[in-house]
């Protein structure tokens, strides 16, 4: 049985079908990719596992446990954490104030401006959880290089830097798994070859990945696994040798690339 897979997992958007009948598998301490062309019903996928849409049909299991149509909290809470597409930091907060919020997606105390407060400025007077908030912040903040904009807001950062952020404040859930939806979008090359030791790096903690992602080369090199969608089902998985070659995969997306 796998770590985490969906069976038969469908979703409806009105007339469109975004996700048809979908067995996707993730192995555990994997990094696992999904490509296929734009409205191909990735995203849709991501979030049916991470509880951001309810499915009409089929079921996700975690661990051995259904999972399906929990709310995203739990979801976090059991030990899948995301990423967006779109950035989606909060602008009024600085980098350390982000990650302490991520961690608290994780903790049972309530997230609120003033908790961080006293995380921040009575250090010696907050209780453990609190304590624990602001050193798994802090230790994900070092991991990622990140210290410097500690105080910083995200919009003064170079874009690179706030996809990092972004990571880090899923990391600070302790998750088991992290899917991240398209980490390189948007990034330049030096940044992208960044994120993506950092996301080896990531793999060595024994957190297992999976990714969406249109840079080929970036999925190519960094996924074991891969699973291609097309008009939201699924059309061939394999490892990247075997992807790549594959007539189906050329024709609906890689062909189109080559083009
Ligand atoms: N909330 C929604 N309401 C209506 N239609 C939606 C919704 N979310 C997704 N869709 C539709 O479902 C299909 C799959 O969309 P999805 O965003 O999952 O694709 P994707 O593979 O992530 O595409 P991209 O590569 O452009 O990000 C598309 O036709 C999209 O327009
Ligand atoms: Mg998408």
């Amino acid at each position: 049985m796998s770590f985490l897979y969906t069976d038969r997992i469908r979703k409806e958007f009105g007339g469109v079908i975004a996700v048809a009948d979908v067995d996707f598998k993730v192995e555990k301490n994997t990094i696992t990719g999904l490509i296929g062309p734009n409205g191909a019903g990735k995203t849709t996928l991501f979030n049916l596992i991470t509880g951001l849409e309810t499915a009409d049909e089929g079921f996700v299991f975690f661990k051995g446990m259904d999972i399906t149509n929990l709310k995203a909290y739990q979801i976090t809470r059991l030990g899948i954490a995301r990423t967006f597409q779109n950035l989606r930091l909060f602008k009024e907060m600085t980098v350390l104030e982000n990650l302490m919020v991520g961690r608290h997606f994780k903790s049972s105390c309530l997230f609120t401006k003033r908790r961080l407060f006293n995380s921040f400025f009575c250090l010696f007077n907050i209780d453990k959880e609190e304590k624990d908030i602001y050193f798994s912040s802090m230790k994900w903040l070092s991991f990622f290089g990140l210290e410097e904009y500690k105080h910083e807001l995200p919009k003064n950062m170079p874009y690179g830097k706030q996809k990092l952020v972004e990571i880090a404040r899923a990391l600070c859930s302790e998750p088991e798994v992290l899917f991240l939806d398209e980490p390189a979008a948007g990034l330049n090359p030096k940044e992208t070859m960044e994120l993506l030791s950092m996301i080896k790096k990531i793999k060595e903690l024994g957190i297992t990945i999976v990714l969406i992602e249109h840079d080929m080369k970036f999925v190519m090199n960094l996924c074991e696994n891969i699973y291609v969608l097309n008009y939201g089902r699924l059309i061939a998985s394999g490892t990247p040798a075997e992807i790549q070659n594959n007539e189906l995969v050329i024709e609906a997306y890689l062909g189109k690339e080559n083009e």
